[in-house]
């Protein structure tokens, strides 16, 4: 098993973090990354680098990477995601245009059909799967604050693919018609203890600086197979509802007892990201940028309505922790932010989910989440104990291989 690297830079250092945790981080992008089995290596300690501190800058909205592209229904903002095995996967995307102001009408989900035509040649597509759609609203009850609905977000489903196979796609409303270009991707290899994917980018805390299109770039000229990404997507949270960046993520806001967010910022990133991540599989986890409080305490709504996940297929029917494989590799993605005590129900998913994994087929076990256990770093420090005393036990238990997490602005590695 390969890990590709990338690095990149905290998008706000201290209070933001990145840590790309990855094997081969410091080979050339020309050269052959090594794998494990080249191993043993010496350890290698890399100072810390003083010029990746602070000063992130976020692409502004005049940017043309973010810039709606798109007119009236047409597809934009179009990803895919892995179901719990190789024969299956999501695609979504957003129709129509997101609103903020003082006086926003969300769109009706229902008037803008959930499509993907789909097959092993580009042309004719032999199949056509159904989704479901979706808009969330992100709503702050206090004076000068302004509300925000998004465009209409789609998941579909598809089902019955073959492993490690190239499929030609397109998505939308053919009756409208509004349908997008043509998109591929490639299914994950079958699960044996022989069968795993080349190469799988491992990111944390990508935010939408210009230090980010140097991480995606890096990312995507290694050709990876599948991204997952480790929390902290997009930093909507650094700003307030009228759209001017708040540099401070603990000062508090002026005008209300919660963190104002600038949800625009999330359709920035789905463009932004696009050209990536409708080619390859991106899987995400939860973490405290996401959490983006809103009325009647709701929390986590743009994470959750935006990103399709393989909640049901693993049996967990949350947005917040579910488990898949890719080839010989079961990945479990726990949330950090929500429930984790043993009595929860997040543990007992945990624990039937470890006792279900076969390490004949997946002999690799490996678990992330956004707040690391073990750090010595001075920013976070022990920050999830809690989770750690929890979880530790069962997780040792099983024998995990590899833990990913981010949310520290440091790397630290620790090999057992
Ligand atoms: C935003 O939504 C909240 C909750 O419905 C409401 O109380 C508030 O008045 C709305 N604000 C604006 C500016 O429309
Ligand atoms: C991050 O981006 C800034 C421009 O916003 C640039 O000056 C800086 O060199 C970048 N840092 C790295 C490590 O690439
Ligand atoms: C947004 O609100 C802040 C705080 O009230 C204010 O300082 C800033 O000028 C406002 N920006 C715009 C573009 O209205
Ligand atoms: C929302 O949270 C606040 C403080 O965290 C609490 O006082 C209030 O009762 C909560 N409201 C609801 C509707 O749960």
């Amino acid at each position: 098993m390969t890990f590709s690297s990338s690095s990149s830079v905290p998008a706000l250092a201290a209070i933001t973090c990145l840590v790309v945790v990855v094997l081969g981080c410091y080979w050339p992008v020309e050269a052959r990354i090594p794998t494990t089995l080249d191993g043993p290596f010496e350890p290698v300690t890399v100072p810390f680098d003083q010029s990746l501190r602070g000063n992130a800058v976020d692409l502004p909205e005049s940017d043309h990477r973010v810039r709606r592209r798109v007119k009236g229904f047409e597809p934009e903002q179009i990803s895919v995601s892995l179901s719990a095995n190789y024969d299956s996967v999501w695609i979504s995307w957003v129709t129509g245009e997101s609103q903020i102001g003082y006086n926003i009408k969300p769109l009706d989900p229902k008037s803008v059909a959930s499509v993907v035509r789909y097959g092993k040649l580009r042309y004719p597509p032999t199949h056509e799967a159904t989704g479901y759609s979706l808009v969330y609203n992100q709503l702050y009850p206090f004076e000068g604050l302004q509300n925000y609905t998004s465009g209409i977000i789609h998941h579909v489903r598809l089902t019955g693919l073959k492993p490690n196979t190239l499929y030609f796609y397109r998505c939308g409303d053919p009756s409208i018609p509004a349908m997008s270009e043509i998109y591929h991707f490639r299914t994950m290899p079958v699960s044996g203890p022989w069968s795993y994917p080349e190469r799988i980018a491992v990111v944390g805390d990508l935010g939408l600086t210009y230090n980010t299109t140097t991480t995606i770039s890096h990312l995507t000229s290694n050709d990876p197979n599948l991204v997952l990404l480790i929390g902290d997507v997009t930093y909507a949270n650094l700003y307030l509802t009228n759209g001017t960046g708040s540099d401070c993520y603990s000062c508090s806001f002026p005008h209300s007892p919660i963190h104002e967010t600038y949800q625009p910022r999330w359709d920035y990133w789905g463009r932004f990201m696009e050209n990536l991540i409708s080619k390859v599989p991106i899987m995400v986890i939860e973490g405290n940028h996401e959490i983006e409080e809103q009325a009647e305490n709701k929390t986590f709504v743009a994470y959750s309505s935006r990103f399709a996940f393989p909640s049901e297929e693993s049996g967990s029917s949350s947005t917040f922790y579910y488990s898949f494989n890719a080839g010989g590799i079961h990945f479990i993605m726990l949330g950090a932010y929500i429930d984790f005590t043993r009595s929860g129900k997040q543990y007992k998913w945990l624990e039937q989910d470890l006792a279900n994994v076969d390490r004949s087929t997946t002999p690799w076990l490996v678990a992330t989440w956004h707040p690391p256990w073990y750090s010595t770093y001075e920013a976070h420090y022990r920050e999830a104990e809690c989770m750690r005393m929890e979880m530790e036990e069962l997780l040792y238990s099983y024998g995990v291989d590899i833990v990913f997490n981010g949310h520290v602005s440091n790397d630290n590695r620790l090999l057992g």
